[in-house]
């Protein structure tokens, strides 16, 4: 786990900004992957906001984890084009496959599977990301392939 030093240096620099939560919010989930439990009372006192606040924020923005990522992370748009093509059954079927829910990670560690609302590929949708990567037309075969070649 990332030490108090490590958080502490990451606040620090975005003491400074105007609406800080957020910027920090994001080092820490850049820098470590999560925003660990033991960041957030830091990052209260450091802001002088309460606790509370702090887990409201980071559980309210879809961005934010709490816990590590599996090797892969895969994100399924749930947003309104991709809604009107399946996106939603293609969801529930991959989450049922590997035997998850939203923000779960396969029993390998190899995928976790995320929402995400709209990639801007609504041309193309269903939408998915993977990792980096952006993948339009999204149906049950692509997806099946994409889960293998991330090793779900
Ligand atoms: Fe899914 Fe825009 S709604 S990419």
């Amino acid at each position: 786990a990332p030490t108090e030093i490590e958080i502490t240096a990451l606040i620090d620099r975005h003491l400074s900004l105007e609406g800080p939560l957020l910027p920090i919010l994001h080092a820490i989930q850049e820098r470590f992957g999560h925003v660990p439990a033991n960041a957030q009372p830091l990052i209260a006192a450091a802001l002088n906001i309460s606790k509370a606040e702090v887990h409201g924020v980071v559980s309210f923005y879809h961005d934010f984890r709490e816990v590590p990522a599996g090797r892969h992370v895969v994100k399924i748009c749930r947003a309104e084009a991709c809604q009107a093509m399946g996106a939603n059954a293609l969801a529930d079927e991959t989450l049922a496959k590997l035997g998850i829910a939203w923000h779960g990670t396969t029993a390998n560690g190899a995928v976790t599977v995320e929402p995400v609302y709209c990639l801007g590929l609504c041309a193309c949708a269903p939408a998915a990301m993977v990792d980096d990567r952006v993948v339009g037309r999204v149906d049950r075969a692509r997806m099946t392939a994409l889960l293998r070649e991330v090793g779900a």
